[in-house]
């Protein structure tokens, strides 16, 4: 039903999480196989406690995650959801991902939920610097203060601009698709049931159950999101 659905609807949303970034290399945060969190515990590393009490340890783990998106980037998948923006088959992408492969592949309706590991900032004097620059100088500012990503801790408040970006358009979408995501996060994992709420079918593409499965109106598990784009986009491009 995907394909037909996707054709007829008017306001498509997609919306991704570290499924989609697996095919590029990145590991995922809860697959059973590697997922990151089955080997640390995330409140212990990726969040405002571990900035105050264990900042070695949180350096080094995001000195990790930088290197991992600087050695990779988007794979065929992301390159087909920035066609399909362009060519008017979907309106915009929801992303917890912080890896800005979307963006890097072309797409431009991109709420980034969960920030961007792009971009770092001082404790001490809030300087903004470049990752590249986190990688290469060690790991403090000038100033000697700690540089943290511009990513959501657990913890923390997510950007209310990408936030209220995410609201708007799931309360929009006549078809809302998920990508690559256990659905267990919150407040992420609300916009799927905002959009059902407001009338859209929600599909949802994940290589496991998720939290939201009895919700949706289709579900694919166990396929590989890059190959079902392709095969999705051959069908719906030789309609254009
Ligand atoms: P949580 O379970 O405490 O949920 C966040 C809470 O804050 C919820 O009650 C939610 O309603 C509220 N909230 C957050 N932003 C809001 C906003 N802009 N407007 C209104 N309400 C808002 O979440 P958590 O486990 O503390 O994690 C917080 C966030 O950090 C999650 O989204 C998580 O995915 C994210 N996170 C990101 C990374 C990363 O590497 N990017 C790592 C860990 C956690
Ligand atoms: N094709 C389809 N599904 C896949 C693929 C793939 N190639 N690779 C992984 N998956 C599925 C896994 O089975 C898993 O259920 O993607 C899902 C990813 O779920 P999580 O690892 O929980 O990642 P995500 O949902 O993005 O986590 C949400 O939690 O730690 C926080 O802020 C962090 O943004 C993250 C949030």
């Amino acid at each position: 039903m995907l394909e037909k659905w996707l054709k007829e609807s008017n306001y498509t949303v997609v919306f991704t999480g570290a499924g989609m970034s697996t095919e590029s290399g990145l590991p995922d945060f809860r697959s059973s196989n590697n997922g990151l969190w089955r080997k640390k515990d995330p409140s212990q590393i990726a969040s405002t406690k571990a900035l105050n009490e264990n900042v070695e340890e949180f350096i080094e783990f995001y000195k990790e995650r930088v290197l991992g998106v600087k050695q990779y980037g988007p794979h065929k998948g992301h390159y087909i959801l920035a066609k399909w923006e362009q060519d008017g088959l979907i309106k915009s992408i929801i992303t917890q991902n912080v890896d800005g492969f979307h963006t890097e592949a072309g797409s431009k309706q991109v709420a980034q939920l969960h920030g961007t590991l792009q971009k770092f900032r001082c404790l001490n004097c809030n300087k903004e610097i470049d990752s590249e620059i986190f990688i290469k100088q060690k790991q403090y500012c000038e100033c000697g203060g700690v540089l943290r990503p511009n990513v959501v801790l657990f913890g923390e408040m997510l950007p209310q601009d990408a936030f209220q970006m995410a609201y708007s358009e799931a309360e929009k979408a006549d078809l809302f698709i998920v990508l690559g995501s256990s659905l267990s996060v919150t407040p992420a994992n609300q916009f799927p049931i905002i959009a059902k709420q407001n009338g859209a079918k929600l599909v949802i593409v994940n290589m496991e159950p998720t939290e939201l499965d009895m919700y949706a109106d289709e579900v694919i598990h166990g396929r590989k999101i890059g190959e079902l784009l392709e095969e999705l986009d051959k069908k719906v491009s030789v309609e254009n």
